[in-house]
């Protein structure tokens, strides 16, 4: 069998087997890759803990083929619809009360009475999903704590023996991973800024979202630790030009000593697609460390800010 392999339709239904007998797949999304399991099967579920070595308190995004599956495992409030009809299929989860019956494993929300949903607009990833006849729990397919993989060879470097298949469909689009919207109480709280700038939100639903964006020890996010997303080297962020030693990050066209650019002409979009796969990049370089320049807040530069300040973080 091989490890690594295509997306196309033989290859999709095989993952669908192997995901509804309870073993671990690999998948891209347009956000990062997915490391998947059937959220039904708590064995299954387990073995995603095992394999990230995540800590059992952290709950996983359940993904689902289309937003009608979501009513079955959750309840929907006019705000969750809300955001549900604008941005799904999407990069946004919404965390929201379980339902009474639901089936999907108390391990994938490690055992709080909410659940994360998500509808990713991967085709890759739904027609898997839709194989398996099943919700997928999947977090990002990286070790906790490091960076998240947007491409199958990222997977490959940190999941390979652990894993039944690595779906390859190439680089994610997007590059960061889904904003995660608290929607199970009546306002609607941001815990992880993403892929869905919080700006289309606020005009989707016509009201101001909250940010409880957390400091790793909230139960509300408990993803969100401070030291998440870590390249083995230090990083320091905000830095106008390297120090002795130091890999260069630059954003834009003042970037002229740079190492690598996440966009040249300064492309938020561009910045965010290539974050992951360059900080791993240069993560394998021969240097003390990596300084990243400024990049700004507004719209994904948030999300972008968000992880470089995390990975800066030990
Ligand atoms: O883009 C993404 O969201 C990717 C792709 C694969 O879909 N997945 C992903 O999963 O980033 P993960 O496990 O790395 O991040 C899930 C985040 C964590 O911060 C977790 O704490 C939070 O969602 N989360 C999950 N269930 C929750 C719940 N019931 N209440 C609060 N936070 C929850
Ligand atoms: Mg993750």
């Amino acid at each position: 069998m091989k490890l690594i392999r295509q997306v196309n339709k033989a290859s999709i239904k095989f993952g669908g087997q192997l995901l509804a007998k309870g073993n671990l797949v690999a998948f891209p999304t347009e956000t990062v890759y997915g490391l998947g399991a059937n959220a039904k099967d708590s064995q299954a579920v387990a073995k995603i803990f095992a394999a990230k070595n995540r800590p059992s308190f952290n709950p996983l995004i359940v993904h689902l083929s289309d937003q009608g599956e979501a009513h079955k495992h959750a309840v929907l409030n006019s705000s969750a619809k809300a955001l549900a009809d604008a941005f799904w299929p999407g990069p946004l989860t919404l965390i929201l009360p379980r339902q009474e019956r639901c089936e999907i494993s108390p391990l994938a929300s490690a055992g709080l009475d909410t659940v994360a949903l998500r509808v990713p607009a991967s085709a890759a990833a739904r027609g898997l999903i839709t194989a398996a006849r099943k919700p997928i729990a999947a977090p990002s397919a990286n070790l906790s704590g490091r960076l998240s993989p947007t491409c199958a060879e990222h997977v490959a470097n940190q999941l390979k023996r652990k894993v039944s298949l690595i779906l390859d469909g190439g680089p994610c689009d997007i590059g960061l991973e889904s904003t995660v919207v608290d929607v199970s109480n009546n306002i609607p709280v941001i815990l992880r800024p993403g892929g869905l700038p919080s700006e289309m939100m606020e005009q989707a639903i016509g009201q101001k979202l909250l940010q409880d964006t957390g400091n790793g020890t909230d139960i509300k996010s408990p993803g969100m630790l401070v030291n998440h997303y870590a390249p083995s080297l230090a990083l320091r962020i905000n830095a106008q030009k390297p120090r002795p030693g130091e890999v260069f990050l630059g954003f834009g066209k003042d970037a002229i000593n740079a190492d690598l650019n996440l966009s040249p002409t300064g492309d938020l979009l561009e910045a965010a697609a290539n974050l992951f796969a360059y900080l791993h990049q240069l993560d394998s370089m021969p240097a003390k460390g990596i300084a990243v320049m400024p990049i700004p807040t507004e719209t994904i530069g948030w999300a972008i800010n968000d992880r470089l300040e995390r990975a800066a973080c030990r």
